[in-house]
């Protein structure tokens, strides 16, 4: 049986984390939960509050009275803290994306490497899912995520091709799909093209950068002075929001400044002016975390 996830940089998110006796964490994330792991590991009087809105990754959880985990979209934390009369927390961890275990099941539909139904929800009880979006989208809407969340050059002309082709027979697979592709495709570059695409549709299916928005815009009220922020991302557009969000404490990326110039009311201190990224041996040992970039800031 293959491993349902190997965590990314771990170590460098444990450290990032600086955990403290008696802190409440919450992992936003959980996979496999062994970034939940390494925290309860880490100090034997902590709580981690845990999500992931994928059911599958409620099966790894453990028999552990200070780890709470819920299926739910990270989006909507606050109604679980809440719930759970925690007015603060000491760290939050997220690690953004798709775990091994969804790209790896062939009918979840992430991966172009399988012939299955396009499908890319997350959360497999969501009715929302790529064939709706590949079948009913008009091409602004399709060449829009197509082009600013896929980074598709030829976003206009795959939109027409998509809406000539649903109009003979609706495209249902990924094979489907891929096919379509295929004359759009510089050579060589094939692998490359097709995950760009299935990036797009994914994002869109999931509303992962609202989802993203909405949870950094809700942390700020939760986090104790001087809680760690540490955040895993894995392609530019997600990187470009944490980025913004660090510098200015809102995802809009607006600051405030008085009139002698100096910025008012600033949230986060930034602790990595650059992102860290994984080290040769880890890159060399998966090959998943190449595009990972750590951001980590702490709430003043
Ligand atoms: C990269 S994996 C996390 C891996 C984890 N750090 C580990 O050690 O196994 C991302 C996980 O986050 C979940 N996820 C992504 N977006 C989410 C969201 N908006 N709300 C809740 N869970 C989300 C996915 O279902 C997936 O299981």
């Amino acid at each position: 049986m293959s491993m349902y996830h190997v965590p990314i940089l771990l170590n460098e998110v444990i450290h990032g984390l600086q955990i403290k006796k008696g802190g409440v964490y919450v992992d936003m994330t959980f996979g496999s939960g062994k970034y939940s792991k390494a925290i309860l590991d880490a100090e034997r009087k902590v709580n981690v509050i845990a999500f992931d809105c994928d059911s599958d990754a409620l099966a790894n959880k453990w028999q552990d009275k200070r780890l709470k985990l819920f299926h739910a979209n990270f989006r909507f934390f606050n109604h679980f803290l809440d719930y759970l009369n925690i007015e603060k927390i000491d760290g939050i961890v997220a690690d953004l994306g798709v775990s091994s275990h969804q790209f790896d099941t062939a009918e979840r539909g992430f991966s172009f490497r399988f012939n299955t139904k396009l499908d890319l929800r997350m959360n497999s009880h969501a009715k929302f899912d790529a064939t709706t979006i590949i079948n009913t989208y008009s091409f602004d809407e399709l060449n829009k995520i197509l082009f600013e969340y896929g980074e598709i050059k030829e976003s206009k002309l795959i939109a027409k091709e998509i809406i000539a082709i649903r109009e003979q027979k609706p495209i249902t697979t990924t094979q489907q799909l891929v096919e379509l592709l295929k004359p759009y495709v510089k050579n060589g570059k094939e692998h490359k093209f097709y995950a760009k695409v299935f990036q797009a549709l994914r994002i869109e299916v999931n509303d992962e950068l609202n989802a993203l928005k909405e949870m950094l815009n809700k942390s700020i009220d939760y986090l104790n002075t001087g809680a760690r922020f540490c955040i895993v991302t894995y392609h530019s557009l997600e990187d470009g929001i944490v980025k913004n969000f660090f510098r200015t404490g809102n995802t809009d990326g607006l600051i405030t400044k008085d009139v002698k110039g100096n910025v008012v009311g600033e949230v986060f201190r930034n602790i990595t002016k650059k992102p860290i990224t994984p080290n040769e041996q880890e890159l060399h040992e998966n090959q998943r975390a190449r595009s990972a970039k750590l951001r980590i800031a702490e709430r003043l």
